[in-house]
């Protein structure tokens, strides 16, 4: 079924801002960074299909042969909006998951199957194939939390720095390239209970909370018309804009209820060092953005990364607008990846 060895990778993303007023109809700005996952699909001489999930333990094998004999057409109807009961099913079929296998790795594995049964069997994706991508990671969104607004999965998929508003998306255009640190608290947090906690609050106090989403709406479109000032003419005082919205947008979370005293402790860290940061996501914990600006000494990067790490948190220094979700072949990646990736 598979000939050579095949690569496929997504990078990671951050909301810039609008994270939650987009669930309410607002404006988000989402960016791809230079963060990849990678999945690797190599061909074996034993018959098997193996995989290997090693950050959630999962490893399962099948039969090459009885995958071969699958009636697979169903996989090729393409509009996966509202997958059916029956394609799930025979997905579930396929995988002969033991009942009591979790929720994550159960859908871990229906979605390496879809994968493989169809849309790795392609050395190239196409616009078309793109878009099942889209709407399958949509699907995976909304087991997570329910009511996703979409802007995490299309931001996955079509890489680049994104306007996305009520579903329509645009690329930013001549966006940046900004240098950012990307901080893990490491504090777990419920994304479907965060986005009920800012719908409930919206219902208890429309009058305070509605002029919230309104001013965030606001935040991201003066980012969106800084950032492209920013791509055409360069200048020191942009970042300064830059941080201030950063510095709004936080406080309005937090106002939103989204806030997390280990989000409040990483924006104080970095603030002491001149440094301003946000949360991205949800919120609740999880991971905030520290906006590096120019001309920042590689030292003072350092000393910031150690003081975050000192607090129990992951850091990682980054940059934003990275292709999306992309097949790469295997001589094409870089030796650090392909080292990782042998380590495995
Ligand atoms: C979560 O990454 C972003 C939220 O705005 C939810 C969503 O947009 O679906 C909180």
């Amino acid at each position: 079924m598979l000939s050579e060895v095949l690569l496929v990778s997504a990078p990671g993303k951050v909301i810039l801002h609008g994270e939650h007023a987009v669930v309410h109809g607002k404006v988000a700005l989402a960016v791809a960074l230079n963060l990849r996952t990678f999945l690797r699909l190599e061909p074996h001489s034993n018959g098997k299909v193996d995989l290997s999930l090693p950050n959630i333990g999962i490893k399962r094998a099948w039969d090459v042969a009885g995958l071969q004999s699958l009636d697979t057409s169903f996989l090729e109807q393409g509009d996966v909006t509202t997958p059916t009961p029956e394609q799930v099913e025979k997905l579930k079929d396929v995988a002969g998951l033991p009942d009591d296998c979790a929720v994550t790795e159960r859908l871990a594995v229906l979605a390496f199957l879809y994968l493989y049964l169809s849309i790795c069997q392609k050395q190239r994706w196409t616009r078309e194939d793109l878009e099942l991508i889209n709407k399958w990671a949509f699907q995976g969104e909304r087991v997570i939390h329910g009511n996703p607004s979409g802007v995490d999965n299309a931001v996955s998929t079509w890489g680049g720095a994104l306007r996305y508003h009520q579903g329509k998306i645009s690329s930013l255009k001549r966006s940046p390239a900004l240098q950012i640190l990307l901080t893990n608290t490491k504090v777990p947090r419920n994304t479907r209970a965060l986005v009920a906690g800012v719908r409930n609050r919206l219902l208890k106090f429309p009058e305070i909370v509605a002029p919230l989403l309104t001013s965030i709406d606001a935040i991201s479109l003066e980012c969106e018309r800084v950032l492209g000032e920013m791509g055409e003419a360069p200048a020191p005082e942009q970042y300064l804009v830059l941080e201030e919205l950063i510095d709004m947008n936080q406080h309005h979370l937090n106002a939103l209820g989204v806030g997390h005293a280990s989000l409040d402790q990483l924006c104080q860290v970095t603030r002491a060092r001149g440094l301003h940061s946000k949360l991205t996501g949800a919120g609740g914990g999880g991971c905030g953005i520290t906006l590096l600006k120019p001309g920042l000494e590689q030292p003072e990067v350092e000393a910031t990364k150690q003081a975050l790490t000192s607090c129990g948190f992951d850091c990682l220094e980054t940059s934003i607008g990275a292709p999306g979700v992309s097949i790469h072949s295997a001589t094409s990646l870089d030796s650090r990846v392909q080292q990782a990736l042998d380590g495995l």
